[in-house]
């Protein structure tokens, strides 16, 4: 199998990529999360899914992605922070 190279997809991932409404209302129902919240997507990619899910919630929201092609498209505002990582080197 061979590894999907995030970087050369990136531009194609971001115009492409939609957020489900029901991975959103799954995780408000599965972690309740509040204003209060503060959370971590690791592999977030574009940023979309924590982006809609601090919209939602007005949590605090990171998001960790090693793929630099990835992180140009993230979306950073007050309550959300991108950094360059992966899930075995995590720079919490
Ligand atoms: C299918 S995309 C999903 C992105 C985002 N979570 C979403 O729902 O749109 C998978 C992401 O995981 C990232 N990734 C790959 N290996 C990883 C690792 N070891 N640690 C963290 N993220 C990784 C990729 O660079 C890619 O952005």
């Amino acid at each position: 199998m061979t590894e999907t190279d995030y970087d050369a997809i990136a531009d194609t991932y971001s115009r492409t990529r939609q957020v489900s409404e029901h991975v959103i209302a799954e995780l408000q129902s599965f972690c309740s999360i509040t204003t209060a919240s503060r959370v971590l997507e690791v592999g977030c990619g574009t940023a979309n899914l924590i982006h809609a899910l601090v919209d939602c919630t007005g949590c605090a929201g990171w998001g960790v992605e090693p793929s630099e092609g990835m992180r140009r498209h993230a979306r950073v505002n007050s309550r959300l922070n991108v950094c360059r990582g992966s899930a075995d080197c995590i720079p919490f």
